[in-house]
């Protein structure tokens, strides 16, 4: 039995569907534990292309999905995805934590409000509702899945909420008014046809792993998205790293067994934000293109740029990271040479950590390790001796500058272009 955490160690889209997936063969339950469908995991078996944003991955191999706690919940796109899956013939097993905060219509409409205010001094968030849902859940004016499911509890609700939402919307300038009934009448709904999915997945989760289940913990984003270590405030509002997945999930950190960083060869942003190693020149460029980076969830395209070591390794000591997955080695194939940022130089100093002021890290210069490209990699390849000798040389100094060892490594979107070392 293990209990096995994956999450990711950079920017998001590091490839965390794709790995949950090919890790879920051994597991029972798959449980997702922070953020909402700000994420887009994407998962590739044969032709089919699964883009999941709040049911875990390891639905695809039917296995159980938990939602747990620490996630916040859009139900009209949850119902949706479930939806859709039913429709490919892919009905997921799926329980949902009665306390996991409910995304609300006013979120959403906040999330954009606040960010057309602010114009170019904007996160560049997903408006989704994210940061406005963990706000009303710190601020203790959350609406968790259990209430969802009764409506006088819902009304009592959203009479003490929906005032100061009015409130705030009307000071915005935006002209909408929000219908207390209209939301009672849908949300109470989608209780309904959620109710069958919420119980509560703590127990049901320190149970499995009594029995000795094998649990496979999903992160969404990235530690630079975190909101206490990433690059603040241009992150999301949830703990993205290890120690989230306790208090998302309901489970004690010492039944942890082992935590996968997933590295992705090079380094991608989405929205705004200081990004040391964004190449902003035709190899930024190739980078994109040849790695799709266009996101999941809003389509934007992804900023680019050379893999950078600070950040993974500043990624392995906060989350105490026990193996890397290294992914899309392969669209690194074809460029003559690689840079790897290994330090910054800062106001004339080097330095070998992330800093904490934003000012800071945008005035960080990378100090870069060249190192000699290779064409082309064989897509059957098994063993990481079948890989070019540069690329063997590129992992093993990933491994030797975070002292981590890797596990795997990608070397496409499929699930069968997998190496396990
Ligand atoms: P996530 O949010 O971390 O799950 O990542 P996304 O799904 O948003 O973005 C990763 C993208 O890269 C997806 O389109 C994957 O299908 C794709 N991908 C994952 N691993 C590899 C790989 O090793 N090589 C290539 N070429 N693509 C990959
Ligand atoms: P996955 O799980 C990449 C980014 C947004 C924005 C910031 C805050 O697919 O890796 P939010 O809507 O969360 O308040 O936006 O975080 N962001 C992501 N970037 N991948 C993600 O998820 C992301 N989820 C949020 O672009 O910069
Ligand atoms: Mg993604």
């Amino acid at each position: 039995m293990s209990v096995t955490l994956v999450i990711g160690t950079q920017w998001g889209d590091e490839g965390k569907g794709k790995v949950v997936d090919y890790y879920s063969k051994n597991a029972d339950y798959v449980v997702r534990f922070q953020g909402g469908n700000n994420a887009g995991h994407t998962i590739k078996v044969g032709e089919e292309i699964y883009k999941l944003h709040v049911v875990p991955s390891g639905v695809i191999q039917g296995k159980t999905g938990i939602i747990g706690n620490g996630v916040v919940i859009d139900p009209e796109i949850l119902l949706q995805e479930i939806n859709d899956l039913v429709q490919r013939g892919k009905k997921p097993k799926l329980l949902i934590s009665d306390r996991a905060n409910i995304i609300m219509p006013y979120h959403k409409i906040l999330d954009g409000a606040e960010e057309q205010y602010l114009g170019d001094k904007k996160i560049g968030t997903t408006k989704r509702g994210i940061g406005p849902c963990y706000s009303d859940k710190v601020a203790r004016n959350g609406i968790r899945a259990i209430d969802l499911t009764d409506k006088e509890t819902l009304r009592r609700l959203l009479l003490r909420i929906l005032p100061i939402k009015q409130k705030m919307i009307d000071l915005y300038g935006i002209k909408n008014k929000l219908d207390e009934k209209e939301i009672l009448d849908t949300y109470s709904t989608y209780g309904k046809r959620l109710n069958q999915y919420i119980t509560t997945t703590h127990i049901e989760l320190n149970k499995a792993i009594r029995k000795k289940k094998n649990i496979l913990l999903e992160g969404a984003q990235g530690t630079m998205l975190d909101v206490e270590f990433g690059t603040y405030p241009y992150t999301t509002s949830s703990h993205t790293i290890a120690g989230g997945s306790t208090i998302g999930a309901g489970i004690g950190p010492g039944v942890i067994n082992n935590i996968i960083g997933i590295v992705k060869a090079y380094t991608t942003r989405v929205g705004e934000g200081p990004l040391p190693t964004e190449l902003l020149d035709k190899t930024g460029e190739h980078l994109q293109k040849i790695g799709h980076e266009f996101g999941t969830t809003t389509s934007r395209p992804r900023r680019c740029g050379w893999l950078d070591l600070v950040v993974v390794r500043h990624s392995c000591l906060i989350s105490g990271v026990s193996s890397l997955a290294i992914t899309k080695l392969d669209v690194l194939n074809g460029l003559p040479e690689l840079k790897v940022c290994i330090a910054y130089s800062l106001k004339g100093k080097t330095i070998d950590y992330f800093p904490a002021r934003i000012n800071d890290v945008a005035a960080c210069k990378p100090i870069y390790k060249t190192f000699k490209g290779w064409a082309t990699m064989d897509a059957a390849s098994q063993k990481v001796s079948d890989l070019p000798k540069a690329a063997q040389e590129y992992l093993r100094f990933i491994e030797r500058q975070t002292d981590v060892p890797i596990g795997l490594v990608s070397i496409g979107p499929g699930r069968t272009e997998t190496i396990e070392v």
